[in-house]
C-alpha cells in the first residue's frame, strides 16, 4: 500500500498540536482494520492462520526497523514511545539527563534515585540547549555502560540537540546512549541509531495509530524488560502482538521515509509567520537554537498558559500548554521551567503545526489570536532573559 498523505480533520477547527499526536494517515488506518480483518490470528500460533499474521507482523517489523536504522531483529514494538523510554531505562546502572526530558524519561530517572541509582542531571541552559562537554563531565566516575538518555528535538520546543556530538564523547568513554526519537524521527533527516545504541520511537507522532511504538537497538545486551510473560517480542516485551497496530505503523514510516522531512522543512515559513505575529503578545522560548521547522514555544505576557489555550479552544484552536502527555492537568511546562524558570513556564504555549496545515489556518489562527490574546496583553515581556 503506497500512502496518499491524506489525514483525517476535525472540521470547525485548526489544530496547531501536532506534537501531542498527528492526524492519522487515512491509509494506516485502513492499514489497521484490514490486516486485523485479513490476518487476525495470534502472531505466536504456528498454524496457518497464526503463520500469516505473524508475516504480516514480521514485514511491519522490516519497515519500521528501516526507519530508524535496525535490522529487522533489532527492534521490538512496544505500546508507544513512553514504554519504549522505559524499557530503555529502568534497568540502567547510571543514567545521565536532563530536565528537559520528556516525564517517560525524567519520572524513570526519579525513580532510579529512589532505587540509589547514579543519576546525573545535565545543567539545562536558557535556549535549551544540551552542552555535549558537561554529558562527558557527568558520566566521570560512574560505572562502564552508564546510559545517557536525550531526546533528538524537544517535544515542547522542538529544540534540536547536538546529538551526534554527545554521542562521540559518550562512546569515548563506554557509556550507552538512548535517543529518545519521538518527536523528530521521520521530520528531521538521519538516521538515529547513527548516534544512539537504543532509540524509542511511537507511531502516532507520524500518523500511525496510537497504542504502539518501538525500541531499536545496536546491542539489545543492558535491555530487560519490564513486564514478565511470554516469549513474543525476543522476550523483551510479553503479550499478543497487536498486528494491525503494526501494519498502521508500517504505513507511518513508509509515509516519513517517503519525503517526511522534505515536507518538514516547508512548514518553517508557517511557523515563523505565526511567531512573528504573535510576537508582540509574548517572548518565543528556544527561538535561539536549532529548531524543528513546525514548532514554537511563546510564553505569553499576562496569561498563564493553560488559561490561554482553554481561551482558544472556545474559538476553535487546538494548542497546548505543558507537556503533550501532562496537557489535561494542572502542570506547566518542566522544559521552559528547566530552561527559564516557572514564571516562564507558567505563561508558556507550544503550537506545533504539521505538514497538512494551510497558510489559511495560519492566517485564521493569526486573527483568532490577535483578538483573544488583546483582552489582557499588555505587551511587555514577562521575564527579560533571552531564550
Ligand atoms: C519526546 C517524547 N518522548 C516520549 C513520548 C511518549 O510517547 P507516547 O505518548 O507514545 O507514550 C512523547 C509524547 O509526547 C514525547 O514527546
Amino acid at each position: 500500500m503506497t500512502p496518499t498523505g491524506h489525514r483525517l480533520a476535525a472540521k470547525g477547527t485548526i489544530y496547531l498540536d501536532w506534537n501531542a499526536t498527528a492526524p492519522p494517515l487515512a491509509d494506516a488506518i485502513r492499514a489497521v482494520a484490514s490486516v486485523d480483518a485479513a490476518a487476525w490470528a495470534n502472531p505466536s500460533s504456528v498454524h496457518r492462520l497464526g503463520r500469516t499474521a505473524r508475516a504480516n507482523l514480521e514485514a511491519a517489523r522490516e519497515v519500521v526497523a528501516h526507519l530508524l536504522g535496525a535490522e529487522r531483529e533489532d527492534l521490538v514494538f512496544t505500546s508507544g514511545g513512553t514504554e519504549a523510554n522505559n524499557l530503555a531505562l529502568r534497568q540502567a546502572a547510571a543514567l545521565v539527563t536532563s530536565r528537559l526530558e520528556h516525564p517517560s524519561i525524567t519520572r524513570v530517572a526519579e525513580a532510579l534515585e529512589q532505587d540509589r541509582v547514579p543519576v546525573r542531571w545535565l545543567a539545562t541552559a536558557p535556549d535549551g540547549l544540551l552542552d555535549p562537554d558537561e554529558v562527558a563531565s557527568a558520566l566521570a566516575g560512574l560505572p562502564p555502560r552508564s546510559v545517557v538518555a536525550i531526546a533528538w528535538a524537544n517535544h515542547e520546543t522542538g529544540v534540536i540537540q547536538p546529538v551526534a556530538e554527545i554521542a562521540r564523547l559518550a562512546w569515548n568513554v563506554g557509556a550507552k546512549v538512548h535517543l529518545d526519537a519521538v518527536q523528530a524521527v521521520g521530520k528531521l533527516v538521519g538516521v538515529p541509531l547513527a548516534w544512539a545504541d537504543t532509540v524509542s520511537v511511537a507511531a502516532h507522532k507520524l500518523g500511525g495509530p496510537k497504542g504502539i511504538g518501538a525500541i531499536a537497538w545496536r546491542s539489545s545486551d543492558s535491555l530487560r524488560p519490564l513486564l514478565l510473560g511470554g516469549a513474543q517480542e525476543r522476550g523483551l516485551r510479553p503479550g499478543t502482538q497487536g498486528v494491525g497496530l503494526a501494519a498502521g505503523f508500517a504505513c507511518a514510516a513508509r509515509w516519513v521515509m517517503d519525503g517526511g522531512s522534505e515536507r518538514h522543512r516547508t512548514i518553517a515559513p508557517l511557523r515563523d509567520r505565526l511567531e512573528q505575529a504573535l510576537s508582540r503578545f509574548g517572548i518565543a522560548n528556544g527561538a535561539n537554537a536549532p529548531r524543528m521547522p513546525h514548532v514554537t514555544n511563546l510564553s505569553f505576557y499576562d496569561w498563564r498558559g493553560d488559561e490561554l489555550v482553554a481561551a482558544l479552544d472556545l474559538e476553535g484552536i487546538c494548542a497546548a500548554s505543558g507537556s503533550a502527555c501532562s496537557a489535561g492537568t494542572a502542570e506547566v511546562s518542566a522544559t521552559i521551567g528547566a530552561m527559564l524558570g516557572r514564571e516562564r513556564a507558567e505563561a508558556a504555549v507550544r503550537f506545533s503545526l504539521g505538514e497538512s496545515t494551510t497558510e489559511a489556518e495560519v492566517e485564521g489562527a493569526i486573527a483568532v489570536m490577535g483578538r483573544v490574546l488583546a483582552r489582557a496583553g499588555r505587551e511587555s515581556p514577562v521575564a527579560a532573559s533571552a531564550g
